[in-house]
């Protein structure tokens, strides 16, 4: 097991009460696998893994476990984690503007990464720097290579992200999606490009996102979240063809039917996200449920193991 996560709760103090953006979220990722995590706006993706690379913004606490190869991760010292982060995991984030600097010719962020972390020249740096432009598919890499962040498309600046992600060979890489600016198309190029690299480097990805679809062709397993919890675990197939929570069916049948051109006006579920601030009692999708049952207001379900290894956090015994 490459992330081992435990418990994982992440909570935020604001002037208006504490937000529960992560609750008690535990899943794991093998060496070499793919890995999608799904779920609406504010489920609580992005903090999860800004939490186990210790990103979190200054009001934000967490408690739990994530070892990253048996080694605890949660609460080391930013010396220890910048030692880790970029050279053993990796995060491409939403705003490719975060991780590049503006100011610096694309060039000087990638070879300044190759010449401190794995002690080149500057000379085998550009050859190194370029050769990654290349492998991550930006076009004339050596031209572009001199360029500054501003100079390339919303594309091509993911892909520069990427390249700087895998400068050291990351064991694992984190890809939060695109939000903006990239149209589907695009995205979905980028998604199977990371696919690829990862087969190719032996590299396990996981990559978040709030469209099912994206992920269909390149996941092996997908996590599904809602309201800060996981609420299904299962492979892609099982979750295509046989999804167990109704939230997880709910995504499915709101995902556009290439199949069926005459659905024009597409099923949208019905109600708003929880609010983090004050979370339901019991399960926080019962309000929106159409199978919601009366225990369901009062306790929420734990993440149980079904056969096969899939899991789910829904009492009812099985979705028709
Ligand atoms: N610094 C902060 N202070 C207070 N609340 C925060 C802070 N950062 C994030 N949150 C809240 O935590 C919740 C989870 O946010 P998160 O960014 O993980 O959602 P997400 O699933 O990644 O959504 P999206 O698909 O829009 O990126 C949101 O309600 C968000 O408003
Ligand atoms: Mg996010």
């Amino acid at each position: 097991m490459l992330l081992d996560v435990q418990n994982l709760t992440t909570r935020f103090h604001t002037h208006d009460g504490e937000v529960c953006a992560v609750n008690d979220v535990s899943f794991s990722v093998e060496a070499g696998e793919c890995l999608g995590i799904v779920g609406e706006s504010g489920s609580g993706k992005t903090q999860v893994f800004m939490s186990i690379m210790g990103l979190l913004a200054k009001n934000g606490r967490v408690e739990g476990n994530a070892f990253f190869e048996g080694k605890q991760i949660l609460g080391l010292k930013p010396a220890e984690l910048n030692a880790l982060r970029g050279v053993e995991f990796s995060m491409i984030f939403q705003d490719p503007m975060t991780s590049l600097n503006p100011y610096l010719r694309i060039s000087k962020q990638l070879s300044e990464v190759l010449m401190e972390h794995r002690g080149m020249s500057e000379e085998d740096a550009a050859i190194a720097g370029i050769q990654m432009l290349d492998m991550v598919g930006i076009p004339e890499a050596k031209q572009r290579y001199r360029m500054y962040p501003h100079e390339f498309s919303g594309g091509m600046r993911q892909r520069v992200m990427i390249a700087m992600a895998l400068l050291c060979e990351p064991k694992l890489l984190i890809a939060d999606e695109p939000t903006t600016a990239l149209d589907v198309t695009v995205q979905a190029q980028i998604l199977e490009l990371l696919a690829r690299l990862g087969r190719e480097l032996n590299m396990a990805t996981v990559m978040i996102t709030h469209d099912l679809g994206v992920i269909a062709g390149v996941s092996d397993r997908v996590v599904v979240m809602y309201g800060g919890r996981i609420v299904e675990q299962a492979t892609v197939h099982e979750v295509f063809n046989d999804p167990q929570h109704p939230y997880t069916r709910g995504l499915l049948d709101s995902m556009p039917r290439l199949d069926d051109p005459s659905s024009k006006t597409l099923y949208t579920i019905a109600g708003q996200p929880p609010n983090l601030q004050n979370l339901p009692a019991g399960c926080s999708f019962a309000p929106r449920c159409e199978y919601v049952m009366e225990k369901c207001q009062s306790q929420p379900p734990q993440l149980v193991e079904l056969t096969g290894g899939r899991k789910k956090a829904c009492y009812l015994e099985k979705l028709k």
